[in-house]
């Protein structure tokens, strides 16, 4: 279960996220759904620790994750897809998916394991595992980044606006991909944002709305 209680968070001593009372439990997945600048992607990268609370606590199940640094948290399993998807262009495709276990220093075999789940999940990937990360185009970048955040997205999966700028042929794959992991990894919260609620079709089992960093319950899946 991933729990926010009373989150709030300034940036540049403005008030983006107010009071953000949220819960889900495990094996859903939550959208998150909230115009340009509403603060979707303040809200993930608050949760992975990359953008600071003023005040609220998160928690993962038993883990008071809001007290850690944020590599602490991809070490608690928590993998973030952000809506810039961030390849590192002079890795290869699947250099960039093993990079966050080699930081982790996990062993060789473990992240092998790992990388035959994610292309399971993830076929698409395969062909251009041995390409540049420079010569991806940009919804094949957004493929690459959901792989690599599996790699350690194992408790919790952040994907910011991943349907954003997708041609519809790969946003279907995107969608079959997400089918795919939830058959593979039952128990696995999964927090998707957009802009555009269509996008997320009848992917989330529940939709909250963002609005000038506040958020409520919308909608549970009929
Ligand atoms: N680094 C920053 N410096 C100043 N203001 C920021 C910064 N990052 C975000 N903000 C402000 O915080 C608010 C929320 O931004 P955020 O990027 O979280 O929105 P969003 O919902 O992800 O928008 P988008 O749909 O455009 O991605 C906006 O008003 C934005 O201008
Ligand atoms: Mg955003």
């Amino acid at each position: 279960m991933l729990k926010l209680d009373n989150i709030n968070v300034d940036i540049s001593d403005n008030h983006i996220l107010r009071d953000i009372n949220f819960s889900m439990p495990s094996a859903a997945t939550i959208g998150i759904v909230g115009r340009n600048g509403a603060g979707k992607t303040t809200l993930l990268r608050s949760i992975m620790g990359l953008t600071p609370l003023r005040t609220g606590d998160i928690w993962l199940d038993d883990c008071h994750l809001s007290k850690l640094p944020s590599y602490a948290r991809a070490q608690h399993q928590v993998g973030y897809s952000p809506e810039n998807r961030v390849i590192f262009p002079s890795m290869t495709v699947e250099e960039n998916i093993r990079m966050p276990c080699n930081t982790q220093k996990l062993s060789r075999q473990e992240i092998d394991q790992r990388l035959e789940v994610v292309l399971e999940i993830v076929p698409d990937i395969i062909p251009m595992l041995k390409r540049s990360g420079a010569a991806l185009s940009g919804g094949q970048g957004k493929m690459v980044a959901l792989g690599r955040s599996l790699m350690v997205g194992t408790h919790l999966l952040l994907l910011d606006e991943p349907f954003q700028g997708l041609a519809p042929k790969l946003g279907l794959l995107y969608t079959e991909a997400l089918s795919r992991l939830k058959n593979i990894r039952p128990k696995l919260c999964i927090v998707i944002t957009e802009s555009n609620a269509k996008l997320l079709g009848s992917i989330p089992d529940q939709i909250w709305t963002i609005e000038r960093g506040s958020m409520q319950f919308h909608q549970e899946k009929k």
